[in-house]
């Protein structure tokens, strides 16, 4: 992958930076986690700090080729600003006139941001000409392009892939990062390596937990997917989530970890509740004896116990999912006790993107005691299923 050293002198150079700002918003547009806009600066301070003229392309949500005020990057603008201390020039389009302009008055150190590269319906066009009649217009607006939108990278779009095509393109400092922590936990981990997973679907993991079950030692899982895999054993479940239609898909893992040698860990204990509520009464029941009425919420005690356990003594460990409903207090213990395990032992450790990387921070916990938080969700999760992803593959051409 060529890095931004490759692109030459930078001086004056117009750059073009994906990034992904697809941040979490209150109802009062307010950011909850600005943890991918921190996760940007070192790119983008690298790139100021050569002289160069940063013109960013963004998203945020799913906008669907629509103008959508709803989903402005405008909140990403004020809090970017804040985080460079540099002018950050929001531009009313992506392609268009005021973006142009913008970018025709941007000086040097200062950074001109995009509006939301999804108001484009070619963005994410399933018609490659379409797309890349797109990415011309973006390409038009500057001299190179660095790809910096880790979260993005397995999506094939005009700001993710087409336009690395067309300029001279590199990786920025966070694709970077990503791919070399990940990777090393994902093609050369230090044994023995455990993954654990989480969420509420299984559905949503099935090729992650077919491929791991050819490489990791053992598989932890947890959350709301678990119930599937009790069923699958036979267990009551009550009122949980279940996926009845990936039971058999589910036995079939069962089987397949028994004869790799897998150790794959369940639930022993689970904390259920009458109903999906903060404050419904809890209680703890052994995962073989869960009650019709009730649905499991959380990993019991002991499963907390047998989960660390199992953490404490390995060399790389991989989490993605939270183990419960982790916004409800009552529920959170086991998405905590998970966090306290890895952020005690000396494994190298990774934590996939999305849910389990916001647990990690609003439960309180030192970034700097885990060895890397994925800004990736989708992305983490297609590197973990050893899927190649577009958006760097086209780095290596
Ligand atoms: C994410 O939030 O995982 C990335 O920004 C990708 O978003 P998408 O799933 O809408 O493509």
């Amino acid at each position: 992958m060529k890095t931004i050293e490759s692109l030459g002198d930078l001086k004056d150079k117009r750059v073009l930076v994906r990034s992904d700002f697809n941040v979490p918003l209150d109802a009062d547009k307010h950011i909850t986690d600005d943890g991918r806009i921190r996760a940007a600066l070192p790119t983008l301070k690298t790139l100021l700090d050569a002289g160069a003229k940063v013109i960013i392309v963004a998203h945020l949500g799913r906008p669907k080729g629509q103008v959508n005020p709803d989903f402005s990057l405008a909140p990403v603008a004020t809090r970017l600003a804040e985080l460079t201390g540099v002018k950050v020039t929001l531009a009313q389009d992506t392609v268009g006139e005021s973006a142009q302009a913008a970018v025709a008055a941007l000086e040097p150190g200062n950074i001109v941001l995009l509006e939301n590269v999804r108001f484009n319906a070619a963005e994410t066009s399933k018609d490659d000409a379409e797309r890349a009649a797109f990415a011309e217009q973006l390409a038009a607006l500057a001299d190179v392009f660095v790809s910096d939108g880790f979260g993005v990278v397995h999506r094939k779009q005009a700001s993710v892939y087409d336009v690395a095509r067309i300029l001279p393109a590199a990786s920025g400092l966070l694709v970077a990062k990503e791919i070399e922590s990940l990777g090393k936990a994902v093609n050369d981990p230090e044994r023995p390596y455990t993954v654990v997973l989480g969420g509420s679907k299984v559905s949503d993991k099935l090729g992650v937990i077919a491929n791991l079950l050819g490489k990791a030692d053992r598989l932890l899982i947890g959350g709301g997917m678990a119930y599937t895999f009790l069923a699958a054993q036979g267990h009551e479940v009550g009122t949980s989530l279940l996926e009845e239609d990936q039971i058999d898909t589910v036995k079939g893992y069962l089987d397949t970890a028994k004869a790799n040698g897998v150790e794959l860990l369940l639930p022993v204990d689970t904390v259920v509740a009458p109903e999906f509520k903060a404050d419904a009464p809890a209680s703890v029941v052994a995962a073989d004896a869960m009650p019709a009425d009730q649905m499991g919420l959380d990993i019991g005690p002991k499963t907390r116990e047998l989960f660390a356990q199992a953490i404490a003594s390995s060399k790389t460990v991989v989490w993605n999912g939270p183990m419960g409903v982790f916004e409800f207090p009552a529920f959170a213990e086991g998405t905590k006790a998970v966090a306290q395990a890895i952020s005690d032992s000396d494994a190298f450790s990774v934590i996939g993107g999305g849910d389990s990387a916001a647990a990690v921070r609003t439960l309180g916990f030192d970034e700097s005691t885990f060895s890397h938080i994925s800004t990736g969700g989708g992305a983490s999760l297609e590197l973990l299923e050893g899927k190649t992803l577009p958006g760097i593959a086209v780095l290596d051409d």
